[in-house]
């Protein structure tokens, strides 16, 4: 158990019993996701090959004699929510926003035709939010994971990662893709996860030994997010439709040039990252395997710049803060990952170059941009589990 979890099992304890009078029967984890490559993709029915990290949120547990849910959250003041499985779900706002990701996976079970039994969850975590690493998938995850074992009933990952989506898209009102609840419920420790979005078929790929996964937050503050992603979203279905095919998946660059006339220049542009960003997924997936970290670097610096003039979604301080890791790295490669419009970059990198990866950081990055960068250096972790001898 890392130090991390460690503290957020005793703060969840501790909270639990001032808040119930008794002992949690039971804690579970669910990890937050960095994404080496395949930007945007998800939702194109195409690769993605991202890790879980061992940043995450932690639940403290109990069933419930009755049918309510009774959830509070150490990371906002303690704050409280609750509500009855047998009334219809009320989309929270303000300081109870937080909880429509637990009331999102209680609707997606409904759904499903799951029975669902009462629960006391008190909630932590520690991956950073706002910053593109699934802080909200790690809480759907380790929240449907907690109701399914306290109601004595399995899931499997996948069926886990779908009720997370479907709490983003159907409750939450965010139109995102599968990646982050799929490698959140079944990350590998040492692994990334190649994942097939449209049959969310998933194959471990090692991580190299001596490869450390650094994670950069540029703290860009991120706005129109949620509208950007939705048009690009539909410009990529758009050039799908030109083309005649289901998902840009199942588009080639051949058939592309073909139909190029058809299309805007936009549309093209953001179908010539797909398009691209699948292929370099699944090459990575071979060159990682083969341990070959320096072509491992030319694929991620063709995704970030296809992501920065194609499919346009990075911003001025995150090229900047690609730009001040790419110099110093011995071998390797970085990018920027996640939605895009902020957030952070990834480096994957030979441990001895954190040093001079963070030095060249804290040197430059404030400098010329204003801004002060947070730099997480990860481990490829697990996806989410009940956690065993929670008090060891
Ligand atoms: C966000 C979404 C994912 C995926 C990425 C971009 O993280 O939640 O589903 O689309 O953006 O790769």
């Amino acid at each position: 158990m890392n130090t991390g979890y460690q503290l957020l099992l005793e703060k969840t304890a501790q909270v639990f019993a001032e808040t119930f009078g008794q002992e949690p029967e039971a804690f579970f984890q669910a990890p937050g996701r960095v994404n080496l490559i395949g930007e945007h993709t998800d939702y194109n029915d195409g690769f993605v090959l991202p890790c879980a990290i061992d940043y995450g949120t932690i639940v403290a547990a109990s069933p419930r004699e009755d049918d309510k849910v009774v959830l509070i959250a150490c990371d906002y003041d303690n704050s409280r929510s609750e509500f009855d499985l047998n009334q219809p779900l009320e989309k929270m706002a303000g300081n109870q926003f937080w909880s429509n990701y637990v009331r999102g996976m209680v609707q997606a079970f409904q759904r499903a035709g799951r029975k669902i039994g009462g629960v006391n969850m008190v909630i932590s975590g520690n991956v950073p939010q706002g910053a593109g690493l699934s802080s909200s998938a790690s809480l759907e995850t380790v929240t449907g994971l907690t109701l399914c074992a306290l109601s004595g009933q399995k899931i499997s990952n996948s069926e886990l990662a779908l009720a997370g989506q479907s709490s983003e898209n159907n409750f939450v009102g965010s139109n995102t893709g599968i990646m982050d609840q799929m490698i959140s419920a079944s990350g590998e420790q040492g692994h990334a996860l190649l994942l097939d979005c449209r049959s969310l078929e998933t194959k471990a790929i090692d991580i190299p030994a001596g490869t450390a996964v650094v994670i950069i937050n540029s703290n860009v503050k991120r706005g129109l997010v949620d509208s950007e992603y939705n048009t690009r979203r539909q410009q990529c279905e758009e050039a799908a439709r030109i083309m005649g095919v289901k998902a840009l998946r199942d588009a080639d660059m051949t058939m592309l040039e073909q139909f190029a006339g058809e299309m805007s220049d936009i549309t093209l542009r953001r179908a010539r990252h797909v398009i691209t960003e699948n292929d370099r997924t699944l090459a990575a997936c071979d060159v990682l395997a083969a341990g070959d970290l320096s072509e491992m670097g030319q694929l991620m610096a063709a995704s970030h710049i296809s992501m920065r003039d194609d499919f346009e979604i990075t911003v001025p301080a995150i090229d900047t803060l690609v730009e001040i890791v790419g110099e110093v790295i011995t071998n390797g490669g970085v990018r920027m990952t996640g939605g895009g419009f902020g957030g952070c970059i990834v480096a994957l990198v030979p441990e001895g170059d954190i040093d001079a990866v963070k030095q060249a950081v804290e040197s430059q990055y404030e400098s010329r941009t204003g801004l002060k960068a947070t730099i997480y250096v990860c481990t490829a972790s697990d996806g989410a589990s009940q956690v065993e001898n929670a008090a060891a």
